[in-house]
C-alpha cells in the first residue's frame, strides 16, 4: 500500500478533453468462456472503430496481456481477481485519455466485473461524471466452445492436464444484466460487431460515420 501520495489534476476536464479529440472514453468489456469469440470478435471491432469511424480504439486481450503485465499471475481465483482488477485499471486510463478501450478476458467473477464497472463508472475527483462500461456478454454454449477448441485447452482440461479450466473445472459467471448479450453461436464476426456498433450509435457513443469521399 503507497502512502504519502497526492493525486495530480489535468488541466483539462474529461468533458474538454473530449471535445479536443472529437471521441469519448469508454470502455467495451467483453466476457465469455475461452473459444467463445471474444478475441475475433475484438480484432474487428477494434479494426472498424480505427478504419470506418475514425476513433482511437485500443484492445487488451487475455493471452497478450498475460505475456506481459500480468505475466506472474496464474489461473486461480486470486489470480483471476488481480489480472481482472489491473486490466480494469488499465482499461479506465485508456477510456480517461478519450480512446474505445475494449477488453476481452474471461473475466468469469461476477464480482471482478462489477468491480471494474464501479471503477469506471464512479466519477474520479473533479469530475461530475464517470466513464461509461459496456458489458458485452459472448454468449456460447459450453458444449460448442468445447467442440470448437481451436487450442486444444478444453481436451487437456478433460484429461486433467490443465487444472482449474473455466467452464470445467473452475467456474464461469454468466452475466445478469449486460448492457449487449451476443449469442455468438451461428452468427458471423461482423453480425456481432454489428451488434456492439449499434448500441454504442444508439447510446450517442460515437462520433457520426465521416461521410464517403
Ligand atoms: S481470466 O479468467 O483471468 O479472465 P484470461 O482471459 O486472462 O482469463 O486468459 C484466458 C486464456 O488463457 C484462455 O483463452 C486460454 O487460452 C488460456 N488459459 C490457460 N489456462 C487456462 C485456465 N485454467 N482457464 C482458462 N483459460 C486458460
Amino acid at each position: 500500500m503507497s502512502t504519502n501520495i497526492t493525486y495530480h489534476a489535468s488541466a483539462v476536464t474529461r468533458d474538454e478533453r473530449a471535445q479536443l479529440r472529437n471521441q469519448r472514453g469508454l470502455t467495451i468489456w467483453l466476457t465469455g468462456l475461452s473459444a467463445s469469440g471474444k478475441s475475433t470478435i475484438a480484432v474487428e471491432l477494434e479494426h472498424q472503430l480505427l478504419r470506418d469511424r475514425k476513433v482511437a480504439a485500443y484492445r487488451l486481450d487475455g493471452d497478450n496481456i498475460r505475456f506481459g503485465l500480468n505475466k506472474d499471475l496464474g489461473f486461480s481465483e486470486k489470480d483471476r481477481n488481480e489480472n481482472i482488477r489491473r486490466i480494469a485499471e488499465v482499461a479506465k486510463l485508456f477510456a480517461d485519455s478519450a480512446c474505445v478501450a475494449i477488453t476481452s478476458f474471461i473475466s468469469p467473477y461476477r464480482a471482478d466485473r462489477d468491480q471494474a464497472r464501479q471503477l469506471h463508472e464512479a466519477p474520479a475527483q473533479g469530475e461530475s461524471t464517470g466513464l461509461p462500461f459496456v458489458e458485452v456478454y459472448i454468449d456460447v454454449p459450453i458444449e460448442v466452445a468445447e467442440q470448437r477448441d481451436p487450442k486444444g485447452l478444453y481436451k487437456k482440461a478433460r484429461e486433467g492436464v490443465i487444472k482449474e479450466f473455466t467452464g470445467i473445472s473452475a467456474p464461469y459467471e454468466a452475466p445478469i444484466k449486460p448492457e449487449i448479450h451476443i449469442r455468438n453461436d451461428g452468427i458471423s464476426v461482423q453480425e456481432a460487431v454489428r451488434q456492439i456498433i449499434a448500441y454504442l450509435d444508439e447510446n450517442g457513443y460515437l462520433p457520426p460515420a465521416p461521410k464517403a469521399e
